[in-house]
């Protein structure tokens, strides 16, 4: 991948922005009245997938799995094997980290070429209009630990054994799926690079926010990679979806894990999965810290609608895309809904 460069102008910490006590928001995070929130939404309940029925019903678990997929593109797993304990250790270490003061945070201070490390900036346009939030970018696979923060020390073993969690998670999910899809189970797994997949963790932080109604804490976007798992804040709500054009605000059960689709399942799936959008809103008085998980193909391999879902009724809707190339696109434009996915259609 040919490199993104720097940023295009001085990063500002929100956190210390939230922290200067100013009562007004600088005009680079304020955003055009067609994009500013709203706060009293209807809550929906997206679906809830208790896991250990894939053992005891699986049946109805898989049909539930696949309705989920395709109709909401987002559900909540419950009991779904991952050790509540390691968890809540596993949020409460990231708010930690997010507590350590600046000169510590800053030694991990990232660039665009590669995310990795501590920013507040989605994108590299000069003078774009920025979201009210700071995060802290990790790889895991492909192997390097080169970034990740020596503190709180026990940061990393955590991160390790709540990373093998998730990959177990997503192996069984992509199984799951690629059965209700019609396809042998190892399809989307094969489709993925095999043993080879990617996955990044993004640590968000959104610090309170003097004037929640003129920003977002993360802007509409749908998940470039293959599917996300996030541990919502559990006390501090504010993430929202578009639902059938609508924004939805969502309640997160307890110790749920939240599933999502990305774009790259929305291809490879030729678009009978959806990836959905959705966004952040910044909250008054309260910080919130989630933690998404993203399961991604390998870099290098490519992306295309899988052929058996190939018919003369339903063409192949996307180009054949590496990942490496198809995540440039949020990494330089920043957020911007389901503008990539779906510009990709006009494509072929
Ligand atoms: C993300 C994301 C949602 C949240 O990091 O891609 O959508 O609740 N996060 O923080
Ligand atoms: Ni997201």
């Amino acid at each position: 991948m040919g490199s993104l460069g720097d940023w295009p102008e001085p990063v500002v910490c929100v956190q210390s922005l939230s922290e200067s006590g100013e009562l007004v928001i600088p005009g680079q995070y304020i955003k055009p009245q067609s994009e500013r929130p709203s706060f009293f939404l209807k809550e929906m309940n997206i679906p809830v997938i208790d896991m250990t029925g894939l053992i005891t019903s699986r049946e109805e678990t898989m049909k539930q799995i696949s309705e989920a997929c395709r109709v909401w593109g987002f559900f909540q797993l419950v009991n779904h094997g991952v050790g509540i304990e390691l968890v809540d250790s596993v949020r409460e270490i990231w708010r930690e980290f997010f507590h350590e003061p600046m000169e510590v945070k800053q030694k991990y201070a990232n660039t665009p070429k590669t995310y990795e490390g501590y920013g507040s900036r989605l994108g590299v346009e000069k003078g774009a209009i920025l979201d009210w939030s700071d995060y802290y970018y990790l790889n895991y696979l492909p192997l390097c630990r080169t970034k990740w923060p020596a503190h709180p020390p026990s940061l990393r073993e955590l991160m390790e054994e709540y990373t093998n969690e998730i990959l177990k998670l997503g192996a069984v999910l992509l199984k799951v799926f690629s059965i209700n899809l019609g396809l042998k189970e190892d399809a989307l797994q094969n489709a993925f690079g095999g043993k080879e997949v990617g996955a990044c963790l993004r640590a968000n932080f959104y610090p309170k926010c003097p004037q929640p109604d003129l920003t977002l804490g993360l802007s509409s976007h749908s998940d470039p990679g293959g599917m996300t798992f996030l541990l919502p804040d559990e006390q501090v709500f504010g993430l929202q979806i578009r639902k059938d054009n609508q924004w939805v605000a969502i309640r997160p059960a307890r110790h749920a894990i939240i599933v999502n689709i990305g774009d790259q399942l929305q291809v490879l799936s030729n678009s009978i999965y959806k990836s959905v959008e959705h966004r952040v809103v910044a909250n008054p008085d309260k910080q919130r810290l989630s933690l998404a998980y993203f399961y991604n193909p390998k870099n290098d391999i490519l992306i295309q609608p899988i052929s058996e879902l190939i018919t003369l009724k339903t063409p192949a809707l996307y180009p054949p895309m590496t990942f490496e190339e198809y995540r440039r696109f949020i990494r330089t434009k920043g957020p911007r809904g389901k503008f990539q996915v779906e510009s990709l259609k006009s494509q072929r």
